[in-house]
């Protein structure tokens, strides 16, 4: 099939980008518009590593055919930070020493802000069960489980700490 161009809107900005219909969207994120904070792990929707935010809803850009996101809101780990500033959830897995290699922290971030987007106040069985499919190889989980409360708490005060 043809290429085409198609529009992508992502962290709020347009971009036009030539895709052929077998295109992923991590491929376009990350090779055509260089957003290189959305990580390519195992490439078979085991690992998380790859999340991104369509509509507000976490997917695995490893799995998802670029043109299916076209003119729909994207959202990469560089679209959460406001300015200089890291986001509150970025800033509370630092302070939690949720963050080793960092590998898997773009798509942890990405999925806790989906969690707490549609639940404030989770609980720590329904944090475990919305990050099941974030792996992280370094940290044991225990730590990035208290950045989600701890941000959980910052969010519901208005971000502020
Ligand atoms: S790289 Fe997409 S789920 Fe692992
Ligand atoms: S911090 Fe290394 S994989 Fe999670």
């Amino acid at each position: 099939m043809a290429k085409e161009i198609a529009t992508f809107i992502v962290n709020g900005q347009g971009y036009e980008v030539i895709v052929e219909p077998h295109m992923l969207l991590i491929d376009v994120l990350r090779d055509s518009i260089g957003l290189v904070g959305t990580k390519y792990g195992c490439g078979a929707g085991d690992c998380g590593a790859c999340t991104v935010l369509l509509e507000g809803k976490p997917v695995f850009a490893c799995l998802t055919l670029a043109v299916t996101a076209r003119d729909r809101s994207l959202t990469t780990i560089e679209g959460l930070a406001d300015g200089a500033g890291l986001h509150p959830i970025q800033q509370a897995f630092v302070d939690a020493g949720a963050v080793q290699c960092g590998f898997c922290t773009p798509g942890m971030v990405l999925t806790t802000k989906a969690l707490l987007d549609e639940n404030p106040e989770p609980t720590r069985g329904e944090i475990k069960a919305f990050l099941a499919g974030n792996l992280c190889r370094c940290t044991g989980y225990v730590k990035i489980v208290e950045a989600v409360e701890s941000a959980a708490g910052i969010l519901r005060n208005g971000g502020a700490r």
